[in-house]
Formats: structure tokens, sequence, C-alpha cells
């Protein structure tokens, strides 16, 4: 016997591939998503080029991960490989991690200290700023071989990127007249980026990496539905995170739509007393579960916010997770249209006590790639690709609150996914 993904499995080809001059969005608008946009290699390509290396500011970093001169860390912008560098003036510079010479990618430690960056192909070295300060047998051999007399190192230095920060974390760009960072985030989304980025040094305390084999616009757009929140996780259910009729808030940036925070405030108790009406619709529900450990739920208040939890969707590829006190950044890494990487980095605060630490560490459980609520969301995720890839019909349904693209004033809404392809189908040209 077979499971289906053994006969046809995520690495064989999609079935929806066309050409990107064969692609017509849907008469229905935005009440509709194009199978398309997850499966096309050509629009893949395009939003590589136009999103990720287009007018966009990109999480690299957070500062902490590169508190001295020397620090660096190999990151990535979409795609492409970055290396992230503290110079010895204790500037932050991003650059191409790919050699000038012959394209190497040439920095092969995640993270790490040096004094230089050296090739290991052909040894041409580039300082902490990532200019080209040396090239072995630059004038050959006894009179033979070399560069040319014109060739000039500062012609030849690695493509550098546009760097910005915000209490700590570090974004780049390909685009190097882009608008300043608090303005790209505006205000209603730094609100609750600052919550958590309040200027306070950061602890770094963790890492995780995963593949989840579905679009990298996936992450976004679930991060963007509050509906799916009560109906898919029973841990938020079953523990009173959040329960439909809690008060919470689904925000988009009135700019340009694309950045989100999805935010709830949980019950006081620990165990949700749900109606028996709402039991109905929630098949996550269960009866009579309980905690051997309570103290892993436990909210100590410690932010300026009404709220328990804020997810960010920061466009294009940061999540800022604040879920009660354990607080990490998921850094998006598109990889094809089927597939992303998931990079997290799980933190504190440089004066939190180790107590505070081990509860952030404790309630970190329910997050990760196999978090209490992380796996069914990947879960999820997989299954959407797998159903958008292989059958024959070609768009999904996108029509609740239907009248309304942006900030929703109720959880069952798919309003902020809507702002969201908004703004992507002006930038993508469909
Ligand atoms: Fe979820």
């Amino acid at each position: 016997m077979y499971s289906s993904e053994t006969v046809i499995g995520l690495g064989t080809p999609s079935v929806k591939n066309k050409p990107i001059e064969q692609l017509v969005w849907p008469e229905e608008g935005l009440h509709a998503i194009p199978d398309w946009v997850y499966t096309s290699d050509d629009v893949y390509a395009r939003e590589v080029e136009r999103i990720f290396q287009g007018p966009t500011w990109n999480f690299v970093a957070l500062e902490a991960e590169i508190p001295n001169s020397g620090d660096y860390k190999r990151s990535y912008v979409g795609p492409t490989p970055v290396v992230v560098s503290r110079a010895e003036d204790g500037s932050i510079h991003v650059f191409e991690n790919r050699c000038a010479h012959r394209g190497a990618e040439f920095c092969r430690h995640t993270r790490g200290n040096n004094t230089e960056f050296v090739c290991p192909y052909h040894q041409w070295s580039y300082d902490l700023k990532g200019n080209l300060q040396g090239i072995p047998f630059k004038r050959g051999v006894n009179k033979l071989g070399g560069m040319p007399r014109d060739f000039r190192n500062e012609d030849h230095g690695l493509k550098k990127l546009a760097v910005t920060t915000r209490n700590g974390v570090i974004f780049a760009s390909f685009t190097h007249d882009m608008e300043p960072i608090e303005d790209y985030l505006t205000p209603e989304i730094l609100k609750d980026f600052d919550a958590v980025f309040n200027g306070k040094k950061l602890r770094i305390l963790g890492f995780y990496k995963n593949e989840l084999p579905c679009n990298w616009k996936m992450y976004h757009e679930n991060l963007k539905d509050p509906y799916h929140a009560t109906l898919l996780h029973s841990f938020l259910v079953v523990f009173g995170l959040l329960v439909a009729g809690n008060r919470s808030a689904m925000v988009a940036d009135s700019k340009r739509g694309i950045h989100g925070t999805m935010a709830s405030a949980k019950s006081d108790s620990l165990y949700a007393a749900v109606d028996a009406d709402k039991k109905k619709e929630m098949r996550s529900f269960h009866e009579g579960m309980v905690l051997k450990d309570e103290r892993f739920l436990e909210y100590v208040k410690e932010f300026d916010s009404e709220w328990s939890v804020t997810m960010q969707t920061i466009w294009p590829n940061l999540i800022v997770q604040r879920e009660m006190n354990t607080l990490g950044i998921r850094h998006i890494v598109p990889n094809g249209p089927n597939s992303m990487i998931m990079l997290w980095t799980m933190f504190g605060y440089e004066d939190d006590t180790e107590e505070t630490t081990r509860h952030r560490l404790r309630q970190g459980n329910l997050m990760g790639p196999s978090g209490f609520l992380g796996l069914e969301d990947n879960e999820a995720m997989k299954f959407v690709q797998e159903g958008v890839r292989r059958s024959v019909t070609d768009r999904s349904v996108l029509k609740l609150d239907s009248e309304n693209i942006g900030t929703a004033d109720s959880l069952i809404s798919e309003a902020a996914i809507r702002a969201m392809y908004k703004h992507y189908r002006e930038v993508m040209g469909f």
C-alpha cells in the first residue's frame, strides 16, 4: 500500500505551471485566489524580483545575534543568500553571500566572528563592510599573468544592500532609496512591534529551522486568518487562550494593507468556559482536558499592551510572535513556489531573571516546528499546497466579511488577506 504522497509526491512538477502570459486573475476579483499564485514557477520568479528584491524592507537579523565587531550571521533576503556583518566601528552591513570573482557562496558558517571574509575558492578577501581588499597573485608571477593594470579593487566589492534598524531589529533592502522603516511599518503596526522591541536589549534563547512544503504566501495568509484559530487549534480553545467571543483584533496597515497584527486577550480562567452553541461550531473543543503543569499557561503581564497575544506579519518575510510571555521571530525564506524555509529565533530580554527565562522557554513549547500550536498550521498549509497543486478546480474562495478589505471588526473575516492580495496584484501586474 502506498499513501497518496508516495504515488505523487510534492517533488513532482505542479500541473498548474503555465507561462505567466497565460495567467489571468479570476473575474471574482479579491473574492477568489487563483491557484497559480502558489504553483507557478514564473510567478515565483517575478515575486523574487518585484517583492523580495524590490522596494521592501526585509528582516535579516536581530542585533543581539551580532553584538560585537567582527560578528556575522549568514542570512537571506527572499531566497538570496546574504551576510550580516558588524564592522570595527560598530556599523552593520549586509551584502550578498557571493564572491565578486566567480560567484561562490563564500560564507559557510551560520554565525561567527572574524576579521575579514575570505572566499575558499581563490582566497579573494573582503573587509567587514564588504569591500574587496586582497587578490592573491594580483600582479601575476614572474611578471606573467595576473589582473590587468586598470583593475581597481573598489569596483569589485560585494553587492551591498541598504540597511536599517529599529530597536534591535535589522532590515535590509536591494532598493537604496527606501522610505524610513518607521514609515514602511506604519504607526498601526509599530504600536505592537514596539511593545516587543521596546529598546531593552534582547537575550537570544535559541533557534529552530524547518521546511514547510507550502508556498511562502500561505504563511502570511495563515496569520491574517483569525477564522482558523478557534477551529484548527484545539489547544487555544481548550485552554482558553482564544475562544470565539474573546476580545480580539485583526489589524491591517492602512497604507498598503500588507502588514498585519492578529491580537487577542486570553480568558481570565485557565480552562475556558465555552457556551454550548459555540461548542457545536468548534469540533476541536474537547471536554475535561487538564494540564499536568499549569505554570505552562501563566501569563505574566509585562508589556505595554492590552493584548496577551500579538502575531504580526511584516511584509514580505517577518513574523513577530508574542504569545503571552514567549517571544520569537520567524524569518520566511521562500524556496521555490512549493516550499519555504522557516528560521525561528526565540528570545527574551537581557535583564530577565533566570526564572523568567525558564518560563519563556517552557511556554515556548506552544510554538516552533512541532509546538502545540505551530504543528497544526504546518500540517494545514501542507494540505492546502497539496490541494491546489493537483486538482482540476483552479481557485479558492475568499468571501468571509466580503465587503471589507483591511482591518476587520470580526474574527470571522478574510478582509486582511484580501488587503494583502490587493497590493500583491498591483505590484505583480495581475
Ligand atoms: Fe494557526
